[in-house]
């Protein structure tokens, strides 16, 4: 099955409501679109007569090595999606060598989803994706229980100050969890309300002061999520970032903001090689992966694709989506000469306008 049956099967099973929380975006939903459509304007140009018959394409990540180039995006709510939700996931995405991010908007709390990572792969790989709060001790609060779960990487998302206008949510009515169900990671924190749509934290009064902080609370690796401005690139570098994920949270957030792979040449050249860029949104081909590693991604992450294949097979489908995309890049890197990662560059990068 390829991935656009595993969405158009899921779509099928979904309640409307739900196929509408994941597949939309904010306001007029043309970062969505944006971010798809940017991969079509990028084409590689490949090498030829290079011998790579032996290919590598595991990645060293943060509290990951020799993982996947392709890691799962945190997305929230997985059991609205499937029963076993995010432990189907986390089963997945272990079996496959896939870093796992989990979020502070699981409907599974992290020591469970670790534990379920864990059945599927000895050593497994997941990172806690959390919303920096202005009050330090709900996110010390959330970094111990990352900790005490054995996540081997910490995510911090900076891209939402404010929660975005999804249109496609206010139109269905869909501003709150379903009964039964809740952001497991935020119950019982200090201060903080059990776990609705509307009690994740966000707040446009955190600094990199604040994001400092973080990376002082704790021994794991820290990265950065949702850059897209060089800028805030280098100021992730110089606030301790371990990694800086570029995002535009699937266009999610602000809808006036360029596609995610657009940004990542400028990221990768402010970075300049001291932390791993990664990159998400958009990405749904090998050569999609193949474009982002030759522009300056170590890995790239997927959101959308894993939800699919969740609501459509389980923990099955969630292994279809990793184990297609991976092939897929993997067949790419042979048909442009690469024998490692590292061989693609940006030099076989056209943009198809002829600007590039
Ligand atoms: C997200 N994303 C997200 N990001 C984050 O940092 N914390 C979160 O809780 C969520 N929740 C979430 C829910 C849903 C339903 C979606 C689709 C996305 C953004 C996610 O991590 C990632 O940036 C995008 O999904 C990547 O784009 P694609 O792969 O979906 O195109």
């Amino acid at each position: 099955m390829t991935l656009r049956e595993l969405h158009d099967k899921a779509r099928q099973s979904l309640d409307p409501a739900h196929y509408d929380y994941v597949a939309g975006g904010a306001d007029e939903e043309r970062v969505v679109a944006a971010n798809e459509a940017a991969f079509d304007r990028y084409a590689l140009l490949p090498r030829v007569l290079s011998g790579a018959e032996r290919r590598d394409t595991a990645v060293d990540l943060p509290g990951a090595p020799r993982a996947s180039p392709v890691f799962v995006a945190p997305t929230a709510f997985h059991r609205l999606l499937h029963p076993d939700g995010e432990r189907a996931t986390a089963r997945a995405a272990a079996a496959e060598g896939a870093v796992l991010v989990t979020g502070t908007a699981a409907t599974t709390a992290v020591a469970e989803v670790v534990a379920a990572a864990r059945e599927a792969a000895p050593d497994p790989a997941v990172w806690f994706q959390l919303y920096p709060h202005p009050r330090p001790e709900v996110t010390e609060a959330l970094v111990r229980r990352a900790e005490g779960a054995r996540c081997t990487a910490l995510v911090v998302t900076v891209d939402s100050p404010v929660f975005g206008r999804h249109t496609r949510d206010l139109r269905n009515g869909f501003t709150d969890l379903p009964p039964g169900y809740a952001a497991e990671n935020m119950r019982d924190l200090p201060g903080a309300p059990p776990g609705g749509l509307t009690d994740i934290p966000m707040s446009p009064a955190v600094t990199w002061r604040d994001f400092a902080g973080i990376t002082r609370m704790t021994s794991l690796p820290v990265l950065v999520k949702g850059v897209l401005h060089p800028a805030d690139a280098r100021l992730a570098v110089e606030h301790g970032a371990a990694g800086v994920l570029v995002s535009n949270h699937g266009g999610r957030q602000c809808d006036a903001v360029p596609a995610a792979v657009d940004c990542l040449p400028a990221v990768a050249g402010a970075v300049a090689d001291r932390v791993p860029v990664l990159l998400d949104g958009g990405v749904r081909r090998g050569g999609d992966i193949a474009v982002a590693l030759a522009l300056g991604a170590r890995a790239v992450g997927v959101g959308r694709p894993v939800a699919w294949g969740l609501a459509a097979e389980g923990e099955a489908g969630v292994r279809r989506v990793l184990a297609t995309l991976r092939d897929a890049y993997d067949h790419t890197l042979a048909l442009c000469g690469g024998r490692r990662n590292a061989d693609l560059t940006t030099d076989m990068v056209v943009r198809k306008d002829g600007t590039w």
